[in-house]
């Protein structure tokens, strides 16, 4: 029995490729694959979810109807505003123990964390809050002011309404 020649490779076959060159193909291939992966998470990474906070510097219009010594806290601030015969006056909210925000009293505010009390001034009348409530720059007149709660003024600023 004879054994049959190979058969002649066609021109149109591809030239047979060596382990060692498919490898090194393959391992060019797997290095762009993975760049290419990595660019598309980097793009897609989630973008910061940070919120831009409302300025804490803002314009508002005393009602009409406000009495003298009666607070006014404009929706969303955590601001008291006064008006009074020698002007307008705004007193923060913040507690000045751990922060939380005190409610207007008749009689001055109270904070509703841990119990500490201020005179309509701000100043301490019941502990454990350290300090006086702020008070916070108020500039204009007429019935439109302009209150920046990060600017403090000494406790007794007025502005002529
Ligand atoms: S935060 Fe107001 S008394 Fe503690």
């Amino acid at each position: 029995m004879t054994s049959q020649p190979p058969p002649k490779p066609s021109r149109l076959d591809p030239e047979p490729v060596a382990r060692r060159d498919f490898l090194g193909i393959a391992s060019i291939w797997a290095a762009v694959g993975a760049m290419a992966f990595a660019t598309i998470g980097m793009i897609r990474l989630p973008k910061a979810a940070v919120l831009s906070s409302p300025s804490r510097k803002f314009r508002v219009t005393l009602p009409e109807s406000l009495a003298a010594g009666q607070a006014y806290v404009p929706p969303g601030r955590s601001v008291a505003l006064f008006r009074d015969a020698e002007g307008v006056y705004a007193i923060s909210l913040i507690c000045t123990h751990l922060g939380c925000v005190v409610k207007t009293q008749p009689e001055g505010f109270e904070c509703p964390c841990h119990g500490s009390r201020f005179h309509a001034d701000g100043s301490v009348t019941k502990g454990p809050a350290p300090k006086p409530l702020p008070w916070c720059k108020v500039a204009g007149a007429g019935g439109s002011f302009i209150v920046d709660e990060d600017v403090t003024v000494p406790a007794g600023t007025k502005v002529k309404a």
